[in-house]
């Protein structure tokens, strides 16, 4: 039972993970590799950090491909797609940005060559790409980040017109998303993202899906019909949806009881079991990664961990099973 095929054979949607290479431990682990390039396992990667700002515009207009073209030919070699992740974002941005001086104008001129030589340089090799990154707080109000601070509102659909102009001249189909967390039930920060999905709409810019980054707490993810409920009202809007950073984080050790691991297993199934009751419109479900072994929370919060899917020495978890019960309606 592949995680991938499933999602293909049962929902006609995609499995895929997150992966932080090159540059890292992974790039180089065998049992990690092999669990990785397998396209029955994953039918899509995301790189976890090596498409951001930092690394593709280290320098202004000094652009670097290296990494994100690792991730994409590695994907291609193996017939999976890619959700190129991410535009703007208020971190991993590059020192130039976050030191200089600027007025609206200045750092709307960056933010544009920014996203537009990306989107340009890497044409359809992207399936999609995440324009936006976590704008929103918990309340449904823009959050701090030097491109609102700067800006103001409007850098929001300015981003997403620069990305439809990019993506107008390559001629091809590239989806444009907004990504953020929190927007998995209902809520004010769920309503403010209709709000601006709506906004985008009434001025005819493109944006064709949200992405749910879906990091969970073990024991604290929203009901399913909290999680459809969510879901369904973007679809309404006439977009599709993604889960695109799944996860589900223990918020103490230990990781691995029977116990534990059985209340995540339940809460990873109930995430990917929104997605197939909503049908056509949610498109796939990623892992934000897949394995206990690399996964960025232990180093984010100190004392919790066992997020994945696959354990620190890479065997599958409950979790997994569970997804693949989620994934055959069983
Ligand atoms: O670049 C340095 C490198 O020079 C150094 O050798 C290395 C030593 O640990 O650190 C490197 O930077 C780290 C970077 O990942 C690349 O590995 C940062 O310290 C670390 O903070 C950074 O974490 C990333 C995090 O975003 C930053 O906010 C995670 O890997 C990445 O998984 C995570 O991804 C985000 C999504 O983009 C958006 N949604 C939330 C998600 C989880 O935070």
């Amino acid at each position: 039972r592949y995680l991938n095929s499933l999602a293909q054979d049962n929902g006609k949607l995609w499995f895929g993970t997150a992966a932080d290479i090159p540059g890292t431990a992974e790039q180089t682990d065998k049992e990690y590799l092999r669990i990785l390039e397998n396209p029955k396992n994953f039918g899509e990667i995301t790189p976890a950090n090596m498409m951001k700002f930092m690394y593709t515009e280290p320098e202004q207009n000094v652009f670097n491909f290296t990494g994100g073209d690792y991730i994409l030919d590695l994907a291609e070699k193996h017939g999976m797609r890619v959700r190129c992740h991410n535009l703007v974002w208020s971190s991993q941005l590059s020192d130039w940005v976050t030191s200089g001086t600027w007025t609206a104008a200045t750092l709307t001129a960056v933010m544009k060559n920014h996203i537009q030589t990306l989107i340009t340089h890497w044409g359809d090799r992207c399936y999609s790409w995440d324009v936006i990154n976590e704008a929103l707080a918990g309340d449904g109000t823009f959050s701090s980040s030097i491109w609102y601070d700067t800006i103001g509102p409007e850098y929001f659909p300015l981003a997403f017109q620069f990305a439809q102009e990019a993506v107008e001249q390559t001629g091809k189909d590239i989806k444009l998303y907004y990504n953020d967390y929190g927007l998995e039930s209902p809520g004010n920060k769920t309503t403010a993202a209709y709000n601006l999905v709506r906004e985008l709409q009434s001025r005819h810019i493109k944006i064709d899906g949200v992405g749910l980054e879906s990091h969970f707490e073990v024991g604290g993810t929203p009901s399913i019909a909290d999680q459809v409920a969510a879901k369904k009202g973007f679809l309404d809007l006439g977009i599709d949806v993604a889960i695109t950073e799944l996860d589900v984080r223990f918020v103490a050790a230990p990781y691995y009881t029977a116990a534990g691991e059985a209340t995540q297993a339940q809460n990873y199934y109930d995430s990917v079991a929104s997605c197939m009751e909503v049908g056509r419109g949610c498109i796939g479900v990623t892992v934000w990664d897949f394995d206990d072994k690399y996964s960025w929370v232990p180093s984010a919060f100190v004392g919790q961990g066992g997020a994945d899917i696959y354990n620190d020495t890479l065997q599958r978890k409950p979790a997994y099973y569970a997804i693949a019960e989620a994934l055959t309606g069983a």
